[in-house]
């Protein structure tokens, strides 16, 4: 059995990745991982380093808007786990045409190779911000998509390319709407990893308007068991919200990690609010949990504070990413 990754080298793909080869999913042990991945910015060999001479482990760069070459990658009873797409809202603001590329043109090429081949099954790793704003209660999957950013609308018209190729083909595609991740390797522009870093190295962090915007932060490693879980046992064509961690507001977490780190609000700018900020998310994980068994398992103390302790010391990590960004 080979599993293909798109988008492995980035945040949440390389910790699928390298849960998998370090035997977190049994069903999957003994499958073949091809990492198919185009290196954007976001994308870093160090994501894939603790894996890289493990003998079931391939990796090809190739872009997901590319025909030819998914067609060359994929084959017959292929798992395609897609996560590859521009996944940061604040550059789709400055600008949406990456976004409409990658995750709209590039997913409609993965589905139509992905048909070509016959593979398996594919998972196509989405968001909860397909769905909009909400003031209270929780979305449930049959929610209308209400996207509000560029980001969230290219992830929205990929969901429904997800769907129409599997009523009109019948092709075996789940699609999963996750809530916001957070945990080791995240590329330091989103929230988590930004203050954190930041904040080692003594500077102020930015926080965006009041700061009463409120998410569901859930572990990365919860999030890969869902979309396992889902690889393993999604029934083709549905689609599953992954979700369930813990819902704060952006000054509940930035009091959280300046503690973290024993810093106080005098390390806290503000800064005025992201343009079209969404409020509030709050998906319903009632499917997921009722059909697949589905139930995160790492609290946020513990997952914070493992987050903050690997970010301490991977120093060289960010520091070399922070480099790279200051010269491009
Ligand atoms: N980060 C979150 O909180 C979150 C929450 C829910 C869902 N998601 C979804 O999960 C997926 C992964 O998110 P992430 O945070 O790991 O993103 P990321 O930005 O860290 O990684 C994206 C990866 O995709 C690759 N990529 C980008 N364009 C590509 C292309 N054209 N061809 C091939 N590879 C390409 C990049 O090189 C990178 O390795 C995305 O689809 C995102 O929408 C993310």
């Amino acid at each position: 059995m080979r599993v293909v990754v798109t988008g492995g080298a980035g945040f949440i793909g390389s910790n699928y990745v390298r849960r998998l080869l370090s035997g977190a999913y049994p069903a999957f042990a003994a499958a073949e991982v091809v990492v198919f991945d185009k290196f954007t910015y976001a994308g870093n060999r160090q994501n894939l380093d603790p894996v890289a001479e493990h003998p079931a482990f391939r990796l090809v760069v190739g872009d997901v808007c590319d025909d030819d070459a998914l067609r060359r990658l994929l084959r017959a009873d292929d798992i395609v786990v897609h996560f590859a797409a521009e996944s940061h809202v604040d550059r789709s603001i400055d600008g949406s045409a990456e976004f409409v590329r990658t995750n709209v043109m590039g997913t409609g090429a993965l589905l139509s190779a992905a048909l070509h081949a016959q593979v398996r099954k594919v998972v196509h790793v989405s968001t909860d911000e397909v769905y909009g704003s909400i003031d209270e209660g929780s979305w449930p999957e049959t929610h209308p998509l209400e996207p509000n950013s560029p980001y969230a609308a290219s992830k929205a018209s990929s969901d429904l390319l997800a769907r129409a190729y599997h009523r009109t083909h019948g092709l075996p595609v789940c699609v999963t709407r996750c809530s916001n991740n957070y945990g080791p390797y995240q590329y330091p522009e989103k929230i988590i990893p930004l203050f954190v870093t930041n904040l080692l190295e003594g500077r102020k962090v930015p926080l965006y308007g009041d700061g009463l915007n409120r998410r569901d932060w859930l572990h990365v490693d919860d999030h890969c068991a869902g979309v396992q879980l889902v690889a393993e046992h999604g029934r083709p064509g549905a689609v599953y919200n992954i979700g369930g961690g813990a819902e704060l507001t952006n000054r509940e977490l930035t009091e959280r990690l300046l503690a973290a780190v024993g810093a106080d609000w005098s390390m806290v700018e503000h800064v005025p609010d992201r343009k079209g900020h969404d409020l509030r998310y709050a998906v319903d994980i009632t499917r997921i949990a009722t059909e697949l068994g589905y139930a995160p398992k790492v609290s946020l103390e513990e997952g914070l504070a493992q987050t903050v302790r690997w970010y301490r010391e991977n120093r060289a990590w960010w520091m070399a990413i922070r480099g790279a960004a200051s010269r491009s």
